[in-house]
């Protein structure tokens, strides 16, 4: 997981995306197949796994606690549980490379377990805030040491029993209330979650999947969610779904390249994560679920996309939760659109693998693109469909959406945009640059003088 010497990318197309191909599995899914069954007793399979860095760094640090996991031949993965409340004690510090999903959630699992743990990750993960775990893992009763600012590399010393709460969130994000959820699997009694706006609900299905006690009631238009304490996880077969978020790249290439058309099969469309696909077709992308069906419990379907001229778009706020990892793309598809996006109440895109809005306004504007940036959100003058003229260079800042964002941007470009470092993309879609070659693109590395 380093990144010593940056990797750089430019893809280039000159002709329309075409053909047919398949997202790996989902990142939010994979984390949470690998962290249940580590919890069950007796063995359980998963099919499909992510196989990003992301999610084999929790892979990595579920076996350091005593799970035994293992990769078949077939891409089938093993995993042998030791039960809740049996983590072991890690020998090492957990090393979470990249990835938010991963420390926050095993935050969650140490605080209700006796084992002390230390996290640490890259620079990008180290400059994230932990304070929005910490917090109601504290009032459970784990004790933490973070670095200033709630940041890693960061100890947590778990309590047994640990006590449960009942919780708020102040901010909409999965990744708290799974951490609360995963602490109170170990905690005698109820634990509660209160979510004023409704965030990815993986956690929930894939608890019940394994036979945790766990209820939602919808009251006032929030949800309470209650997990019921020293639960007995049964080992299960799961399938995961396709990617959402990383579909979004080959979809996004294939509305902004003239002439495209494309088939990106087994795309997983939860309701709390298919956002961007409605707000691309509301802006009049040519989008086709066809084949719908349920894998794993998940609402999945193949996505045929054909390019589309664009409108400009101003989404309700509310949607924003459901497309949270989605903005990066979307803006790209914004700035080829006829008209103005406003896009707001982005806040959190600033506490993400990079701060997602600056970031993406600078690109952007590198590239050619009209964009103001406000304190949550940013405004695109699009171009209606004309190139953009692209040949600049683009920091990715360790962030694996903004690296795929701008090599899709760079398709729609008079001259192909540099992305600075490839190798964040292998934190959550590690075939895509293979994948996008067989749509059509061509991909070339660094520039030669
Ligand atoms: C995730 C939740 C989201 C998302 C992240 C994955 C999860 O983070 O951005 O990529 O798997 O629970 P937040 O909880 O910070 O919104």
């Amino acid at each position: 997981m380093s990144h010593a010497a940056p990797s750089p990318l430019r893809l280039s197309t000159s002709r329309p995306l075409s053909g047919t191909v398949r997202v790996p599995g989902d990142k939010s899914i994979s984390h949470r197949s690998l962290m249940l069954s580590a919890l069950a007793v007796g063995e359980s399979r998963v099919e499909g796994l992510l196989e990003g860095e992301d999610v084999l760094a929790t892979a990595q640090a579920m076996r350091a606690m005593g799970a035994s996991i293992v990769r078949g031949e077939d891409g089938l993965w093993t995993i042998h549980g030791v039960g809740v409340g049996g983590l072991l004690q890690p020998e090492a510090a957990l090393d979470m490379g990249n990835s938010g999903t991963s420390t926050r959630l095993l935050m969650g699992l140490v605080a209700s377990h006796a084992v002390t743990a230390t996290f640490v990750g890259d620079a990008s993960l180290s400059k994230r805030p932990m304070g929005r775990v910490i917090d109601p893992l504290s009032k459970m009763g784990a004790e933490f040491i973070p670095s200033p600012g709630g940041r890693l590399p960061l100890m947590v010393r778990g309590l047994v029993p640990a006590v449960p709460i009942e919780y708020r969130l102040p901010v909409a994000s999965a990744q708290v209330k799974s951490a609360v959820l995963l602490a109170g699997l170990n905690a005698p009694g109820i634990t509660r979650v209160i979510e004023p706006v409704p965030t990815r609900d993986h956690s929930e299905r894939m608890l019940r999947g394994f036979g945790a006690e766990l209820t939602v009631e919808e009251v006032g238009g929030e949800r309470i969610i209650a997990i019921t304490g020293e639960a007995e996880l049964k080992p299960q077969h799961i399938v995961v779904p396709g990617d959402p978020s990383s579909a979004g790249f080959p979809v996004v290439a294939a509305l902004i390249v003239p002439g495209s058309e494309i088939v990106v099969e087994n795309v997983g469309l939860n309701p709390t994560r298919a956002g961007l696909y409605e707000v691309l077709r509301a802006m009049g992308g040519d989008i086709v679920l066809e084949n719908e069906r349920t894998v794993g419990g998940e609402p999945v379907a193949d996505l045929r996309v054909k390019a589309s001229s664009l409108q400009g778009i101003e989404p309700d706020p509310s949607i924003v939760p459901s497309m949270v990892d989605e903005f990066p793309i979307l803006f790209v598809a914004c700035a080829l659109a006829h008209g103005r996006s406003t896009l707001r109440g982005l806040e959190e895109l600033r506490v993400k693998e990079s701060d997602r809005i600056t970031v993406m306004a600078e690109g952007l504007r590198a590239i050619g693109a009209t964009v103001e940036e406000v304190e949550d959100g940013l405004i695109i003058d699009g171009t209606g469909g004309e190139t953009l003229a692209g040949g600049a260079t683009v920091a990715t800042h360790l962030d694996h959406r903004i690296a795929m964002s701008f090599a899709v941007a760079s398709l729609a470009c008079r001259q192909p945009v540099t992305v600075d470092d490839r190798a964040p993309i292998a934190t959550s879609f590690p075939i895509f640059v293979p994948m996008m070659e067989s749509l059509g693109a061509e991909s070339h590395g660094a520039v030669v003088a």
